[in-house]
């Protein structure tokens, strides 16, 4: 029903999204591995299917692999099954709690708020050095080391590391499109195996030399929480820097584009009529950068979309669908920066919901004021042209003038 791979569709899935969820609220398509996923398009469907205990991110709870339609592990992927063995994401209660309780402690509004004024001098920073007389790569030249900076400075990765795992980083993730070619999982693997072996060191590191940051927090656990095993350690910094930056450099390139498409919406910022928090919710609501998670049904007769689902099938939630469900969002087809709804789907919900959600605003809105301040005739210098993936969503480069 939808060609992920299409260029068209890649550029402005949009269209496509809205046609299909106007016609129905699900619709069946066999994946790459040989089962078949039901995707939901509807705000309200993903909403609950984010929160519904009866599903659930991996099937083992209930069922094998072998048993859900699902080929063996692939021995030759073990490296990256291992890295991925002990992330959050993975994860069920009693192990999840154990783990998100550890890591949510550096994640709260307070503490990330504490953050604002180094994140704001990084920014400016940055800023300073970009071109200002002509244009620039705001990924690359900004977004980038901006969100890499912020993560591995809270996690207490040392700047010189960051180029390196920002190479692995980018080969892993390739893994969770749904087109994932044999080349491309041979270089997540590869990643897998220095991602793993350069955690280890800095584990030794930390537990050497401690210091006030996340990852030794993790390594050297206080005595109101439990420790964690090296495996588990290393499976949480890995997801750590990868989700920490890989989405937040694409809501803001994603955000920047759309509000620089639509009048006036740049200059109500640089004139202070919207708030940058208040226009980060428009900025990730209207194209977010990432368009789809999956689920596994855990139990027999859950009803999605009008269908009686039963245990072992597979659900996809269509995130940027549902943020255009015009039953939930007056005109979602406008980018209206004044808009301040955050009732979006962006950052998913229920036990899984976005640990860095509070970070990430907090990131995007410090980029904006920056850029506003710094820039105030701001404008697109070509039309962005869109990477070549549908799940994580973004440009290849969005060239930008002062
Ligand atoms: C705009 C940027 C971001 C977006 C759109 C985003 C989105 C999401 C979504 C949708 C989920 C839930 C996945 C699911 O339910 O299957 C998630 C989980 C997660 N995110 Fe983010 N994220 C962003 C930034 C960050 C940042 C900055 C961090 C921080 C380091 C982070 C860390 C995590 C972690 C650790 C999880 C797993 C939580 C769990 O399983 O309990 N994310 N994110």
């Amino acid at each position: 029903m939808i060609d992920f791979t299409d260029r068209a569709f890649l550029a402005d899935p949009y269209p496509t999204l809205n046609r299909i969820r106007e016609e129905t609220p699900l619709f069946a398509m066999e994946g790459a591995e040989g089962t078949s996923r039901w995707f939901l398009t509807r705000y309200d469907d993903v909403f609950a299917a984010l929160r519904d205990r009866r599903l659930g991110r991996v099937p083992e709870p209930v069922m094998t692999r072998e048993e859900v339609g699902l080929p063996p592990l692939r021995p030759d992927w073990k490296p990256y099954y291992d890295l991925e063995r002990w992330s959050l994401l993975m994860l069920e209660p009693p192990d999840h709690r154990r783990l998100r309780q550890l890591v949510f402690r550096a994640f709260t509004p307070k503490r990330i708020e504490a953050l604002r004024p180094e994140t704001t001098r990084l920014a400016k920073r940055l800023i300073s050095q970009v071109d200002s007389d002509g244009t620039f790569d705001l990924l690359s030249d900004f977004a980038q080391p901006f969100s890499v900076g912020v993560i591995a400075g809270l996690l207490g990765v040392p700047p010189e590391a960051e180029a390196q795992f920002l190479d692995w980083s980018h080969r892993i993730v390739k893994m969770y499109e749904l087109d994932t070619t044999e080349d491309q999982a041979a270089a997540a693997v590869r990643a897998s195996e220095e991602f793993d072996r350069w955690c280890r060191d800095l584990i030794v590191a930390k537990r050497a030399a401690p210091q006030d940051d996340l990852v030794t927090a993790l390594c050297v656990p206080d005595a109101g929480s439990s420790a964690l095993s090296d495996d588990e350690i290393v499976s949480t910094i890995v997801l750590l820097l990868n989700a920490g930056h890989e989405a937040t450099v694409n809501a803001l390139g994603n955000g920047l584009v759309a509000m620089l498409s639509t009048d006036r919406a740049w200059a109500a910022i640089r004139d202070g009529m919207v708030e940058p928090d208040v226009a980060v919710e428009e900025m990730i609501r209207f194209d977010p950068p990432l368009q789809l998670f999956e689920r596994w049904v855990l139990a027999d007769d859950v009803v999605y979309g009008g269908r009686s689902f039963a245990r072992g099938e597979k659900i996809a939630l269509l995130f940027g669908s549902a943020n255009r469900d015009p039953r939930h969002f007056p005109s979602p087809d406008d980018f209206n920066v004044s808009r301040g709804d955050s009732s979006h789907i962006t950052f998913g919900g229920g036990i899984h919901s976005c640990i860095g959600a509070p970070l990430a605003r907090m990131e995007l809105s410090v980029a904006i004021r920056g850029l506003a301040e710094a820039m105030p005739r701001l404008r697109l210098a070509a039309t962005p042209v869109r990477d070549a993936a549908f799940v994580i969503h973004g440009y290849a480069a969005v060239h930008l003038t002062a």
